[in-house]
């Protein structure tokens, strides 16, 4: 029997609050193949970054564990890179200095000195940063910081990347270059992505399969959707295929009839906006293509 490379088994988490633990998740349990790649969509609130900071090791689950190649994760380490949700670049390091910090982790005595300039370099025009690879964050777009560091990510090699929103920054034709470059560079490196995003479409385009949490308290996967469409995908002809569209309605009809935006249900919840704003965004997107 061969090893499971990723394994998410019967994850629960409690949060100490103010007014008792708070169980965020509950019995989350998800096996995940080398290259596949994974997105994971749900509402605001529902514990979706949760779930990748168990994976990444920054939380520590209740009950329940994460075996990555048959080890045990316990702690952050660079065969898991993350892009978070708010871009986290160090504010007195340039975007080439951001990502160099990352690739002396990795690679300090694999690569020579004129190596790691060289694949430093090649990551920052993955994501089109070559003009501002000398900036400091405080002098580029919040755009510009997620594009930095998604190259940091990239020029890891993890094992598996774990991207929180990567896109959500971008205006829409960065994004849709982003993701275009992200198709090909996993489609090269065939390493195993999870994504969170709120975007119906991006889910659909670039994922293996789309995981979907119900709403929180005690969130856990709901229902999880194999896209099954035979890649390269290209976003102009998934438009016109009636498959892409079975999958998208499917994605919402699960968020919007089966997991109702959780503010009906409880007055606690904090905005479900991003969901609603993006979807709509989505759909006006797909009338004017149309
Ligand atoms: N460190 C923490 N302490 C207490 N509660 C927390 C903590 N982190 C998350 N939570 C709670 O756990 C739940 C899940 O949060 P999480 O950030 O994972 O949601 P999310 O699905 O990523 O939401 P969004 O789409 O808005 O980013 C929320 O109710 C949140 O308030
Ligand atoms: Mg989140």
């Amino acid at each position: 029997m061969s090893i499971k490379h990723l394994e998410l088994s019967h994850l629960s988490i409690e949060f100490p609050t103010p007014a008792g633990p708070f169980r965020a998740l509950e019995d989350v349990n998800l096996d995940i193949e080398k290259g596949e790649f994974v997105s994971l969509i749900g509402h605001s609130g529902c514990g979706k970054s949760t779930v990748l900071n168990i994976v990444a090791g920054l939380y520590q689950a209740t009950k329940g564990g994460v075996i990555l190649d048959g080890k045990e994760v316990n702690e952050p380490a660079p065969d898991r890179a993350v892009v978070f949700q708010n871009h986290s670049l160090l504010p007195w390091l340039t975007a080439y200095e951001n990502v160099e910090l990352a690739v002396k982790q990795v690679f300090k005595g694999k690569k020579t000195k004129h190596e790691m300039r060289e694949w430093i370099e090649h990551n920052l025009e993955l994501v089109h940063m070559e003009h501002a690879m000398h900036k400091r964050p405080g002098e580029i777009s919040g755009g510009m910081k997620q594009r930095v560091g998604i190259a940091r990510a990239l020029a890891m090699e993890p094992k598996v990347l774990l991207m929180d929103e990567p896109f959500g920054a971008l205006d829409a034709l960065t994004r849709a270059h982003m993701q275009d470059s992200l198709i090909e560079i996993q489609a090269r490196l065939n390493n195993t992505v999870i994504m969170i995003t709120h975007d119906v479409d991006e889910a659909v385009l670039l994922s293996d399969r789309i995981v979907m949490m119900t709403n929180g308290p005690a969130a856990t996967i709901g229902e999880v959707l194999t896209i099954d469409l035979p890649r390269p995908r290209e976003r102009v002809k998934m438009a016109n295929d009636p498959r892409y569209n079975y999958y998208r309605a499917e994605v919402l009809k699960f968020l919007y009839e089966r997991q109702k935006n959780p503010q009906s249900d409880t007055k606690s919840q904090t905005s479900e906006k991003n969901v609603d704003e993006k979807a709509s965004s989505t759909n006006k997107q797909d009338e004017e293509a149309a």
